[in-house]
């Protein structure tokens, strides 16, 4: 059974990106017992790659979603960073793990061990999208399942409500007063004998088991002109219950009424597996404070860090990808967040070196003050325009050769242009003598530059 002591009283810096692999700064800066409320929506072994142009072609945004090796392997790797979860959660708080049906069952047995299965609250299911056409031999699927766990059994939760349907409303509450308010009519009689509430009220005789209420609350609900008084002192008193006072229906663990980020919403950043704003309101408000510390460890474009800022909370995001962290700090500084710190965004030539191809060439656009080439395939190697709309083309490799810098001169007369850029790793003696000859012979100047070039420039 997972213990939950109090073992550090270290402060934790929030209002922090920071990039990087969520078990690495989790280990490293996240003290034991610190955290009231983890987001965690990780890659869902859907054995796909997400990739997505950003509408304006600047940025390039993408994550892998590949587990070569199987469940197994997505589960090998998810462990520990939910180990690291639940030993920075504070005992009273509580954890949410994102996930679909490619690997709730697998994640639910993992969440059992680590958190504890009396630990586990709700298995949320999320109408994630409206229909797909995919399901000619199966059920439509259409919802994600959303592991709410605590830590301890002494966890915050405070009850969400959800809206009264029409048709309820239609049924129940049906009458109308003369201000226009509706309501209804609601028995006060007590379901079980209570002799000691069995009195008469105004002239009106109780039901046989007494009334619901006291007298001082009888007479409360009175001046407060609650109580409905039928003609004939025969009848029975009944509480006036108006709509506009209702809080509506508690949150059930199926989340129907919380669109997907359609194409043309407001909040859309154009980020692959973005999610609602509206989902993330409904999880923080449940399972936090204002002022607790929210985190969310893979935390893409920031949605759970941008709603816990707006609703007062404290904060810390982390996403591997700097191309995430550059977004979700773009989208913070839109919300006038002061103080924010972007922390391990890659500095040395060798974290630049490794990273993933897209990141590569983000990393460059950006540095170069370069627009990302939207075409992907038939773009004669050209992977985005300077500022001028000459081409830039990248390559994270070493000892790009004579044919790359021949190669690269045609595409550049293709576009009309008389210069271009080249980035890599590092350039062989032919590159070299190739560009010479393409500016003596052709007039194309062709600039060959190395990453430690750009951090040199910087
Ligand atoms: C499903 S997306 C999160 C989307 C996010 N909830 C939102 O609304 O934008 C998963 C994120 O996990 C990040 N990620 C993958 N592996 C990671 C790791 N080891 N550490 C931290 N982040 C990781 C990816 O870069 C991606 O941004």
């Amino acid at each position: 059974m997972p213990q939950c002591l109090i073992t550090t009283l270290k402060p934790v810096k929030t209002g922090a990106v920071y990039r990087g692999d969520c078990t690495n700064i989790l280990v490293t800066y996240i003290p034991d017992n610190s955290i009231d409320l983890i987001y965690i929506d990780p890659p869902f072994f859907t054995n796909q790659d997400y990739e997505v142009l950003w509408k304006d072609g600047y940025e390039l945004r993408a994550f892998e979603d590949r587990w070569k090796g199987g469940i197994e392997n997505y589960i090998a790797w998810m462990e520990p960073k939910l180990r690291e979860c639940h030993r920075v959660l504070k005992p009273s708080g509580s954890i949410y793990l994102h996930c679909d049906w490619h690997a709730v069952h697998y994640l639910k047995l993992l969440m059992d061990r680590i958190l504890g299965i009396g630990n586990f609250r709700s298995d949320v299911v999320w109408q994630r999208t409206f229909s797909h056409g995919d399901a000619r031999r199966r059920f439509m699927n259409i919802s994600d399942h959303i592991l709410f766990y605590s830590k301890s059994d002494d966890y915050f939760f405070q009850q969400q409500y959800q809206p009264y349907s029409k048709e309820y409303t239609d049924q129940y509450y049906n009458k109308v007063d003369k201000n226009g308010r509706r309501y209804q009519l609601v028995s006060l009689r007590s379901p079980h004998p209570r002799p000691n509430l069995t009195y008469d009220y105004k002239g009106y005789k109780p039901h046989p088991n007494g009334w619901a209420v006291s007298r001082e609350v009888m007479e409360e609900l009175d001046r407060a002109g609650k109580l409905y008084f039928p003609k004939e002192k025969t009848g029975t008193i009944r509480e006036i219950y108006y709509l506009d006072e209702q809080k509506g229906v508690p949150c059930s663990d199926i989340w129907l009424d919380i669109p997907p980020v359609s194409a043309h919403a407001k909040e859309r950043l154009g980020f692959p597996t973005q999610k609602p704003e509206a989902l993330l309101d409904r999880i923080i408000r449940s399972s936090s404070k204002p002022t607790d510390i929210v985190l969310d460890p893979m935390c893409g474009c920031g949605t759970a860090i941008a709603v816990a800022h707006k609703l007062g909370r404290r904060w810390i995001g982390i996403d591997v990808s700097p191309t995430a962290c550059k977004l979700m700090t773009d989208r913070m500084r839109k919300l006038k967040v002061e103080g924010m710190e972007l922390l391990g965004m890659p500095m040395t030539i060798d974290e630049i070196r490794a990273l993933p191809p897209f990141e590569f060439q983000n990393w460059v656009c950006q540095k170069l003050m370069a627009r990302v080439s939207e075409k992907k395939v038939g773009d004669m190697g050209v992977d985005g325009r300077l500022f001028d709309g000459s081409p830039l083309q990248v390559k994270q490799s070493e000892n790009i050769g004579r044919n790359v810098i021949d190669n690269f001169e045609t595409a550049i007369r293709r576009m009309k242009k008389s210069k271009g850029i080249i980035v890599a790793l590092s350039f062989g003696k032919g590159a070299y003598e190739e560009v010479a000859r393409a500016k003596n012979q052709d007039g194309v100047e062709i600039e060959l530059k190395t990453v430690e070039d750009i951090i040199a420039e910087e």
